[in-house]
């Protein structure tokens, strides 16, 4: 038997080779006050299902994700217990079935996070996942923890999480950016065509070639594979910057960061029947358009929207702009939409 139990702990080091196998006991104190004796604390690591064709997930040392994290991440992201009266939950608005958006509605959908540094429409969040969760816990929310503490479930699944069932804001967060990491989008018909399993079409080829050369320059901003520099530009939607058009210059206070917003990723954006920070297009031609032959010109206008040749816009024939829609539209992956491990538990 003991014999065994070693085989089976030396085993386990090796596939998990994680701090975890060290099963650390722990003698605490459970509901009533009296002494538990060696409670168990042996979180699974999670490694997230990253494509061949991404590049490394960089995850935060002090934040590593488990099974059991990922989970209570997902449990707290649909439950309105994180809200003080109970009114929402971060499903309310981020709605798996669109994406982890509302239609209609500028909600930034939640795809591929994990490679986020900024968040926001305006960026005025940085760093990492966490500092995010920060402020939709904190600041959006304003979670009152001791819901969380009284309640009937969460202190154990805190404890399965995190080793102890003592629940604050930092640990909530943690759990839900764990949770976020996990919604990887890699599985569109383009992402199939990087990795060398699926063929574009004629028309959708053709639209890449536009999407990705100086004829569009889509690419500069919209960067393969995530379709997104994750960085702010102004893309010039206004040539006058007022409220929260001002964008990340709300933030910085530097006149070169008036209109600058975070790039989207295109993923899905077939899907989504809003466009831009503040919703203003609700057609893909209309922001084809607007790149075409609208670009209006300001000092923070990002110099890719006026490089020489591009003084008149793009000059895109109505075909080329059919074929570009034909591209963006193999951008879609809808099995994050319907993957139940993303649904409500
Ligand atoms: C009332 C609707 C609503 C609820 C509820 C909501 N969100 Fe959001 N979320 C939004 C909107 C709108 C934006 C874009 C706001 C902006 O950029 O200023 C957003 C943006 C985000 C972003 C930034 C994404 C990016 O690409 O930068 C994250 C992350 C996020 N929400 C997570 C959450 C979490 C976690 C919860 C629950 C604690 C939550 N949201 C609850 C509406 C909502
Ligand atoms: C200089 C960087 C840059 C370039 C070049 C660029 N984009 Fe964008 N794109 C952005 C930014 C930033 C936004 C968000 C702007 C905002 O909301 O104010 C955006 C928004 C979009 C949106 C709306 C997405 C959504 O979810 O709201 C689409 C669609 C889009 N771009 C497609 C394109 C196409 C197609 C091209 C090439 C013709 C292109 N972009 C070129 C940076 C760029």
């Amino acid at each position: 038997m003991v014999k065994m139990y070693l085989v089976i702990k030396l085993r386990s080091f090796f596939v998990l080779s994680g701090v975890f196998t060290l099963n650390i006991l722990f003698y605490g104190c459970n509901d009533n006050g009296s002494t538990n004796l060696a409670v168990h604390y042996s979180p699974t690591p999670y490694s997230y299902d990253v494509p061949t064709h991404f590049p490394q997930m960089i995850l935060p040392v002090s934040n590593s994700p488990t099974f059991e994290g990922v989970a209570l991440g997902r449990k707290l992201y649909y439950d309105s217990i994180l809200h003080p009266w109970n009114l929402k939950s971060c499903s309310s608005c981020h709605f798996q079935e669109f994406g982890f958006s509302t239609p209609g509605v500028n909600v930034l959908p939640h795809v591929n996070l994990a490679y986020n540094s900024k968040f926001l429409w305006n960026g005025r969040i940085s760093n990492s996942l966490e500092d995010a969760m920060r402020f939709e816990v904190r600041e959006f929310f304003g979670t009152d923890v001791s819901k969380l503490q009284n309640s009937a479930v969460y202190p154990s699944l805190f404890f399965k999480a995190f080793g102890s069932s003592y629940i604050n804001h930092e640990r909530i967060e943690m759990a839900l950016a764990q949770f976020l990491r996990s919604i990887v989008s890699g599985n569109s018909k383009f992402d199939r065509f990087l990795r060398h399993e699926e063929n574009l079409s004629l028309s959708e080829m053709m639209g890449f070639t536009i999407f990705n050369s100086e004829k569009g320059d889509c690419f500069h901003c919209h960067s393969l594979p995530l379709m997104t520099d994750g960085q702010l530009h102004n893309i010039g939607l206004d040539s006058v910057f007022v409220g929260s058009d001002l964008g990340f210059f709300l933030s910085s206070g530097n006149p070169a960061d008036k209109g600058k917003f975070k790039t989207p990723s295109l993923r899905n954006v077939l899907t989504r029947s809003s466009f831009m920070h503040d919703g203003r297009f609700s057609t893909i031609d209309e922001v084809i358009n607007h790149y075409n032959n609208d670009v209006k010109l300001s000092n923070s206008l990002d110099p890719i929207m006026t490089k020489p040749g591009k003084e008149f816009g793009l000059g895109l024939t109505p075909f080329e702009i059919h074929n570009l829609k034909a591209f963006l539209n193999t951008l879609t992956d809808t099995t994050i939409f319907t993957n139940p491990l993303f649904g409500k538990p």
